[in-house]
């Protein structure tokens, strides 16, 4: 399907996005891997937390739900799972691809893990390198690309890992690995980045030490079944932050957003560019921070984002750049070369769209230079990639004619209902079946 969107409007009203996507994972495998039913509300009915839920039933666990949001897992244990009958395919999920082979390298079975053709391109060398070190045995295809293989019946060890690069999917393979691990596993982290997977195995009773930056954990223990209230997405959110931000007119309303510290950069890099944007009703849900957000159209101004924001809003950046495109001025981002080797080269994709509708920006090997100015018409492609399209269809609300977006079907990895939650609101999408819908 593509995505035609009118110009201009502005959003309005109240609404809550779909539950948290890092969260929603994690909830299904330790769920899983617990002893004891875990009864999960404001699941991400996404096609990757999808992924992640097929995977463990593939091993045996019985899942009831996805429901309106409600899963019910029923825990097979640390030393519960089954070898499963087939390759297990994490579609587009890299989050389900790295954080499984670090529960899979700790199995006595042999797994496959592949994806879709974006998978396929990302980088799994990060996971195998530390798995490795603990004695696990994974075969990838050249250059450490997918599908793993991973061999079962290693006998894993605890190490000490430096991440190399700030990433959320490396430090939790290494911990789930961990769990499964003779002694204590533990890793420190050039930035600090989202730590759901540490607060979850802490609701799931399993004590995770933070000792100035050193994250460890003993492994051999055990997770007990609990239940688990997970909030709105606040990378969904993003979007309609940045929508209502640039929209004249707007004031939005928007419910229950998870508010943890590392994933709040965006609302920062917002503020700074002069955002509009209120939080009322802070409260914590389950161990997370949760609040409702307020976000008032208001004018925006180029900024040098600061370099310790970026692994905090690292999915928003897509959404960022239409702020950015949207502001008076300039607006640098370095230090981000992550964004490279997301579900697309997010740089290249979002200069690409930028380009084609008249914005200048300089692409550079770790961010972009974007000058702010007026938003023309056109045809952007989205590089398959979900938070492009999203991203693009928002840039419609201050644009000079219609955005077409074509190829938008990766919308629903992450946020099922975009198109009617962006209409209610104000948004002028109109959803056009195209003859390549479904494919990937
Ligand atoms: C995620 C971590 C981030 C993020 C991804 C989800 C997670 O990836 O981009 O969407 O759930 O741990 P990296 O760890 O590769 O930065």
């Amino acid at each position: 399907m593509k995505f035609c969107v009118q110009p201009g409007g502005s959003l309005t009203g109240t609404l809550r996005v779909p539950g948290d996507k890092s969260m929603s994972h994690r909830s299904v495998m330790l769920g899983s891997l617990a002893e004891g039913v875990t009864k999960v509300s404001g699941f991400l009915e996404g096609d990757d937390a999808l992924a992640t839920v097929a995977a463990f039933r593939a091993m045996g666990v019985t899942i009831d739900g996805p429901d309106q949001g409600c899963l019910t897992i029923h825990g097979v244990g640390l030393a519960g799972l089954q070898a499963p009958s087939a390759v297990l395919d994490m579609g587009n999920s890299g989050t389900s691809m790295r954080l499984l082979s670090g529960i899979l390298a700790g199995q006595s079975f042999d797994s496959v893990l592949t994806g879709d053709a974006s998978l396929l391109r990302r980088p799994m060398g990060r996971v195998i390198t530390p798995l490795a070190r603990m004695g696990a045995s994974i075969d990838s295809q050249d250059k450490g690309l997918p599908p793993l293989s991973v061999r079962g019946g290693s006998a894993l060890q605890g190490i000490h890992y430096d991440l190399p690069m700030a990433s959320a999917q490396v430090k939790s393979c290494v911990l789930l690995a961990g769990l499964f691990a003779t002694g204590r596993t533990s890793v420190t982290e050039p930035a600090p980045t989202r730590d759901h997977t540490e607060r979850m195995l802490r609701g799931f009773g399993y004590a995770v030490e933070n000792n100035n930056g050193v994250i460890g954990l003993e492994g051999g223990g055990s997770l007990r079944g609990t239940d688990i209230d997970i909030p709105a997405d606040i990378s969904s959110a993003a979007f309609f932050l940045v929508g209502a931000s640039i929209a004249p007119g707007s004031d939005l309303l928007l419910q229950h957003v998870g508010m943890n510290p590392t994933r709040t950069g965006v609302l920062t890099i917002l503020q700074l560019m002069g955002a509009d944007i209120t939080v009322l009703n802070e409260r914590e849900v389950g161990g997370e921070p949760v609040a409702d957000l307020r976000v008032r159209s208001a004018p925006l101004r180029g900024i040098d984002i600061p370099q310790e924001e970026v692994p905090l809003a690292i999915d928003e950046f897509p959404a960022l750049f239409i702020a950015a495109a949207c502001a008076e001025g300039t607006t640098i981002l370095s230090g981000a070369e992550e964004l490279r080797v997301k579900e697309s080269d997010r740089i290249a994709s979002m200069a690409a769209g930028l380009t084609t509708l008249g914005i200048n920006n300089e692409v550079r090997p770790d961010g972009i230079v974007i000058h702010g100015g007026e938003l023309g018409a056109g045809s952007v492609e989205t590089f398959h990639d979900h938070r492009i399209a999203m991203s693009f269809a928002m840039a419609a609300l201050r644009a000079r004619g219609p955005i077409d977006i074509l190829d938008c079907d990766h919308v629903a990895t992450s946020f099922p209902g975009f198109a009617n939650l962006a209409s209610e609101a104000g948004l002028g999408l109109e959803v056009i079946p195209t003859a390549t819908s479904g494919t990937r």
